[in-house]
């Protein structure tokens, strides 16, 4: 038989719309094209990259202990992988490409499964090529319910994304390698969204106690997020609960990556409470609450901190090795070298491979660990910024907790902003055996010099 054009297509056509499906057990969990409304409703729709085919990608509500079964099916132009931020999980399930799997070529699929230990609001995202991929929209919600719930009226996840697109087309601006981005703060977009939407509104009644677990999913925008109408308190930060809950007074900061949780009752006289990013030009609404009426009763007084999660006891951190790392490069204080593919390299060469920045001279991830650790071993971490701008310093598998100026042990967290000039110290237990990455989640940052990674063994 000849096979005519005709016939080509009709076979690739048929490859192409093969149903891709899960493993046994497994859910499918598809990356893909697809529309969706980012802009305001007269702007077109934005072609974006989903899980499932929305933003966020579908959300992942699970109970504490359970494990997640699911299938990445790749459905995408490129290849990708999956990271579930946050969660104490086993390496091989970390996502990782060259650390811990191979990517997930395009039409290909990976199974994904793992426990999740903690409870509280985590995210999962596109780890390889992240600087595109998750600007594309490649994340989502991954909620991990505590046993017994906190007393609230309503539950609702506010993923915050910061969006480049085009104003007349409303469509991406795919300069993700743009050396000017990449040298100063990041990606730093021109319209915010809340799950993927321009301004939504959540309908509300006066007095309801509502559970706010707000996610920053930008690329590198840091939130300073402030709230009218509603009052409440933090009980969790990047999903770990606070010892004791923290009244919201004045905007707190959100770093790409961070999670907060809050508890917070409507108690607006208005029509509408709202979300408002503070900027350095007035405030700027992110989502609005519409006050349908009043609940039954009065809203409630205090709260309580919530359930804690089964993290190690970091004990007398002043035993703990003593381990620095120094964040350098960037605008203004341009590299005069760094490491890259086992040279050292001038700040210009560098620059012209697109690395501006390094950690502890290396600009990009090196070849042996920044830490060798013996499972179970406890380590003082000091993250000193050279740099003129502030990095957000993400940890995988573990959290850690944040060493605060007077010597205490301050909040566990798995993202630590890190201003200019600027130093902070964690402590960590490295019980989690395996290889982890450590980086900048301004993901330009990342992928420009800022990753490294330690081994647990
Ligand atoms: Cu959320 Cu290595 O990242
Ligand atoms: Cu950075």
């Amino acid at each position: 038989m000849i096979l005519n054009r005709r016939h080509l297509l009709q076979s690739a056509a048929a490859a192409f719309l093969m149903p891709r499906v899960a493993s046994a057990g497994f859910a499918p969990l598809n990356a893909r094209v697809a529309k969706y409304p980012i802009a305001p409703a007269s702007y077109p729709e934005t072609v974006v990259w989903t899980y499932d085919g929305s933003v966020p990608g579908v959300e992942l509500r699970v109970r504490q202990g359970d494990r997640i079964q699911r299938t990445l099916i790749n459905q995408l132009p490129q290849a990708t992988s999956v990271h579930w931020h946050g969660i104490r999980i086993e390496n091989a399930m970390d996502g990782v490409p060259g650390l811990t799997q191979d990517a997930v070529e395009a039409g290909a699929s990976f199974d994904y499964s793992f426990v999740v230990p903690d409870a509280g609001t985590y995210w999962y995202h596109a780890h390889n090529q992240s600087i595109e991929q998750v600007a594309r929209g490649l994340y989502g919600p991954l909620i991990v319910e505590e046993t017994v719930a906190p007393d609230v009226d309503q539950d609702l996840v506010l993923m915050l994304d910061d969006w480049r697109l085009d104003p007349e087309t409303a469509q991406i601006t795919d300069n993700f390698d743009n050396g000017h981005d990449l040298s100063h703060a990041g990606r730093i977009g021109n319209i915010l969204t809340v799950n993927g939407s321009f301004d939504p509104a959540f309908a509300v009644r006066r007095n309801e106690r509502l559970r706010l677990r707000l996610v920053n999913a930008s690329n590198a925008r840091i939130f300073d997020l402030d709230l009218d109408g509603l009052s409440g308190w933090i009980v969790a930060l990047d999903g770990m609960p606070l010892d004791t809950p923290l009244r919201l007074s004045g905007s707190f900061p959100l770093a790409p990556a961070q999670r907060a949780d809050l508890i917070v009752d409507v108690v607006t006289e208005g029509e509408t409470a709202s979300l408002v990013s503070v900027e350095r030009d007035g405030s700027f609404g992110l989502a609005r609450f519409e006050v349908g009426g009043n609940a039954a009763g009065a809203h409630r007084q205090g709260v309580s901190a919530l359930p804690p999660n089964p993290l190690p006891e970091i004990g007398n951190f002043q035993r703990a090795r003593a381990h620095q790392m120094v964040l350098q490069g960037g605008a203004m204080r341009w590299l005069e070298s760094g490491r890259l593919g086992g040279t050292e390299l001038s700040g210009r060469e560098l620059a012209q491979l697109g690395k501006f920045w390094a950690l502890n001279g290396y600009a990009e991830r090196p070849e042996d660990p920044f830490l060798d650790a013996a499972v179970g071993s406890l380590h003082r971490i000091e993250f000193v910024n050279e740099t003129a701008f502030p990095h957000a310093m993400h940890l995988h598998g573990h959290h850690f907790r944040l060493i605060m100026d007077d010597g205490s042990l301050g909040p566990w967290r798995d993202t630590v902003l890190v201003g200019r000039g600027q130093t902070r110290q964690i402590a960590l237990i490295a019980d989690n055996p395996g290889n982890w990455l450590l980086h900048c989640h301004m993901l330009g940052h990342a992928a420009s010099g800022m990753m490294s990674w330690f081994r647990v063994s």
